[in-house]
């Protein structure tokens, strides 16, 4: 019995570890057209221009590349800079007119992303230390995305970067401690509590810092004008929990399982759907401040499924036309398992190490509804979908073969 629970886990959280980090910057003047503020002409100058540089830490990341492959589409970037830990040369081959370059640097090393945000105009701040896990200890999380997060702040006030978007998480959020539900929420919801997870701790006083750090004052005498995306469940391809997911169910022949009881409810939302938001939203950050300014963005798509499970069924139907859902894993059974496992790894301690797959604050947040409803992106910065729900399966499946043909 142990060993079938074990797997299930296994399928659910091998990928749910993460990380990435990453950061940069630059100084900048703002085209006299802007600066003046008049929006037609600073819709004619972005237009036209080709000259602005964007930073994206984090850039070489599971969002952060999606955002770069996309920002290289449009006509007014000269360069995306990536500032990221890893110098993924990958990320290059999405070089068209617009030059990509990677710089490997540490968003807590404050000289190193002083350095990079030289004559930089935007800078997309997505880089984060992810951790469900508790593998990591809390303080290097908030070291990096708290004191990363202030340093991000401090660099573009320094090198006058006017534009400052930053990727939250839901996570920043809740669930909180009581493990409270939100039902069809808005941004403006009222939830109250700390998130429960560290991660998201983490990520809510990054959110403040960015949030606050708006109309602060840059080097050269204008303002900073910040904004602040949270996603929910990200999904697409190259996400390692939905490959390990996938290897597990084609193991217990085709059987998908879920931890989820019914009735649980969260959105779904596609990679390339949310990175779609952030270049909009870093347009529309500079053409409308004074609307997008000090804002919060919840992401959405037309993905249909509330529920992890169902989401994971549909991306595998494409491929394997037999996966069936099975039954779900209650959840006693769950705390149950978690707690042998604790045991075990702590036993078996003075030999090896063994990593946790789940922990019971995981599950909770797993079995925690956050859901909402809202159309603030469409009404703020004309945001809709740029990938259906079809092509979102599809290239999910796309990825999904390729890796199985490997
Ligand atoms: C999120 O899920 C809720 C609950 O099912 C649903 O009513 C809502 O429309 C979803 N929101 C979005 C933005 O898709």
């Amino acid at each position: 019995m142990l060993a079938a629970v074990y797997s299930v886990l296994l399928v659910f959280l091998s990928g749910v570890v993460y990380s990435r980090l990453t950061a940069e910057s630059a100084a900048w003047e703002q085209p006299e057209c802007i600066r003046r503020g008049t929006l037609f002409t600073a819709r004619f100058i972005l237009k036209m221009a080709a000259d602005l540089v964007y930073l994206v830490t984090g850039g070489c990341g599971f969002l952060g590349e999606q955002i770069v492959e996309l920002l290289t589409k449009e006509d007014h970037i000269s360069e995306v800079r990536i500032f990221d830990t890893l110098e993924s040369e990958s990320v290059k081959a999405f070089a068209t007119a617009t030059k990509v370059t990677v710089i490997k640097g540490d968003i807590t090393e404050y000289s190193q992303l002083l350095e990079a945000m030289k004559g930089v105009h935007v800078v997309v701040h997505t880089a984060a230390l992810l951790d469900y896990l508790d593998l990591e200890p809390f303080w290097k999380m908030k070291s990096v995305n708290v004191g990363g997060t202030e340093n991000v702040i401090e660099a573009c006030c320094a090198q006058s970067v006017p534009y400052l978007l930053y990727t939250s998480s839901i996570s920043a959020l809740g669930p909180n401690a009581q493990l409270e539900s939100m039902l069809r929420g808005t941004e403006d919801t009222k939830y109250n509590g700390e998130p429960v997870l560290p991660y998201g701790k983490t990520k809510a006083m990054a959110e403040k810092l960015v949030l606050k750090a708006n109309g602060e004052q840059l080097a050269n005498g204008n303002k900073l004008v910040t904004c602040v995306i949270r996603p929910s469940n990200i999904y697409g391809e190259k996400l390692k929990e939905i490959q390990n997911t996938y290897v597990a169910t084609k193991a217990r022949k085709g059987c998908l399982t879920s931890l989820e009881p019914e009735g649980v409810q969260n959105n779904f939302t596609y990679v390339g759907n949310v990175a779609w938001m952030h270049v909009l939203a870093a347009r529309q950050l500079q053409l409308k401040p004074e609307v997008l300014g000090g804002q919060l963005y919840y992401s959405y798509d037309d993905t249909p499924v509330r529920q992890r499970c169902l989401l994971m069924r549909n991306l595998f139907l494409e491929v394997d036309p037999t996966v069936r859902l099975g039954s779900c894993v209650p959840y006693w059974k769950m705390c149950l398992f978690i707690h042998i496992h604790g045991l075990i790894s702590f036993l078996v301690k003075p030999f090896r190490t063994i990593k946790p797959i789940l922990t019971k604050q995981l599950l909770n947040v797993i079995v925690t509804s956050l859901s909402y409803e809202t159309d603030k992106a469409t009404r703020h910065f004309e945001y809709s979908p740029r990938y259906s729900w079809e092509e979102t399966k599809s290239r999910v499946s796309q990825w999904l073969k390729s890796i199985k043909d490997n």
